[in-house]
Order: structure tokens, then sequence, then C-alpha cells
């Protein structure tokens, strides 16, 4: 590898200059920035400002209106619907709520994407599964349904869903919303583990100040007034270093 090379950062995603919205409302504009692959990135910002809007873009759910998402190098939006779904594959997502089926046992729940998106067989399946819900510390648990068990057991089930097919990215929005400060803290600590383990890049939409401070690598903020992106860098850095009066003011609870 040569020098010039070295100093690139290996990018999980970059965003050029992007635009989203919906009908005639401008979410965000001007975003540009880089997900290291194997990093914990955060998309921070207040309530409202567009984070799970830029979420749905980034994970094939809703189209820039402007600029590219490059994904692999592969630029997600311009490609053929029928190019974009496999790349897709790559990318898990656990939303909010966990997503599960409260009518399907935990493992069925898992199995599903398996079912659909693979050739591996019942049994394959199956050992797949027992696999993804060791992971995330719910072994001998599978044949319970989302309503028997806790919510926090509940997100991790959905992190195990979320990784059923390898995905290289896995995004999350929100993931200690309603959680108890213990159970919350598991989850940063799997998602840590995971990452550590199977280099999984991790892309948390979060405000828990103590979880951003904890696991991120490296971060966005988003800005609701400009509709665009203040700044990226390490939160802790961020923290102590920023002169972003509104940057400051969220990583510091409001104090200056
Ligand atoms: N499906 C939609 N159609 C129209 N407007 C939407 C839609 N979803 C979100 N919005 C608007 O887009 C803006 C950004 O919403 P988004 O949900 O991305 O914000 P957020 O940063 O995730 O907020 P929160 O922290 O509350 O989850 C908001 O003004 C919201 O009202
Ligand atoms: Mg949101």
């Amino acid at each position: 590898m040569t020098a010039v090379e070295q100093d690139q950062p290996d990018f999980a995603i970059r965003l050029e200059q992007v635009a989203l919205g919906y009908g005639d409302t401008l979410v965000q504009q001007d975003l540009s920035f880089g997900i290291r692959r194997g990093d914990v990135f955060i998309i921070m910002g207040g309530s409202g400002c567009g984070k799970s809007t830029v979420m749905r873009t980034l994970t094939g759910l809703l189209a820039p209106r402007q600029g590219r998402v490059l994904l692999r190098d592969a630029s997600l939006w311009e490609l053929p619907e029928a190019h974009r779904a496999p790349l897709l594959r790559q990318v898990g997502v656990m939303y909010q709520s966990g997503a599960l089926w409260s009518s399907m046992t935990l493992n069925e729940n898992v199995a599903l994407p398996l079912e659909q998106y693979t050739r591996l067989t019942a049994a394959q399946i199956r050992a797949v599964v027992d696999y993804k819900l060791a992971l995330v510390g719910l072994a001998g648990v599978g044949g319970l349904y989302p309503g028997q068990i806790s919510g926090g057991m509940r997100k991790r089930a959905g992190v195990a869903r979320a990784m059923a097919l390898d995905p290289d990215i896995l995004f999350f929005d929100e993931p200690s919303a309603g959680l108890d400060p213990l159970s919350a803290r598991r989850l940063d600590d799997l998602i840590l583990e995971l990452c550590a383990s199977l280099g999984t890049t991790m892309v948390v939409i979060t405000h828990d100040l103590d979880s951003i401070f904890l696991i991120g690598d490296d971060a966005v903020f988003l800005d609701a007034e400009t509709h665009t992106m203040l700044t990226t860098g390490n939160p802790r850095q961020l923290r102590d270093h920023s002169k972003i009066p509104e940057v400051r003011a969220f990583l510091r609870r409001g104090e200056s």
C-alpha cells in the first residue's frame, strides 16, 4: 500500500452533497461526510432535525433530492433497482420499536430474512438463528414470543434479526429509547462487542449523551434551524473543543 492510500480512510458509506426531504419540505441539505469502516458512528441533533430521514436515505427507503450516497463505492441511488436490492442486503436496520412480528417466536423472527433471501436449508437456518440469538445474549429463549420478554430483550432480539444476513453495516434508530439505564448500557456494550468482534460498522441515532460518549468513534451533528450539518468528529473531542455554540450546548447538556 502506498503512503497516499494509507492516508485515505476506508469508508463504508460516503455522502456527497446530499439533500433530502418530503414533498415541499426540505429536511437536510449539503450533507457531505464519510462513515469509516468498523467505526461506531453517531448521527445526533435535536428532535425533528432529520436523523431518521437521513437513515431512510442511507438504508434505501427514501431517494435523496440531490447528491450521492456511496455504499461500497457504488452510488446507491443511481443504481438500477435490481442492483440496489442486493447491495442493501449488506445493510441491517434496527428500528426504534425493534420491529419484531408479535405473532412469531424470536426464532421465527430471526429466521424470516434467512428464509426470504438465502437458500439455506431449514437445519442450516436453525443453526444460524441459534448463533445470532446467542450473540446477543438470548440463547435458549428463541421459542418465546416478543410479548413474553422484556423491552431490553426485545431490542436485543431486534439486533439479532437485523444481523441475520451478516450485514457489513448496522443501523440503529434510538436503540436505548424506552429502556432503563442498565438495559440501555447493556445494549451499548452489545454494540461495542459486535463492532469489535465482527468488524461491523455501526451507525447509531441517539441523543443519549452517556451512550454517545461511551460508544461513538465519530459523529455528525445535524441542525434543524439551518437544515444542514454543523460539524463532524469524535463526540468527546467535540464536547471539549468544539467552538460551535449549538454543538457545545447539545453535548454539555445546555452548559456552554
Ligand atoms: N413521512 C414524512 N412525511 C413528511 N414529513 C416527515 C415525514 N417524516 C418526517 N417528516 C418531517 O421531517 C422532519 C425530520 O423528521 P425526522 O423524523 O427525520 O427527525 P428526527 O431527527 O429523527 O427526529 P426525532 O429525534 O424526533 O426522532 C420533521 O420535521 C418531520 O416532521
Ligand atoms: Mg427519529
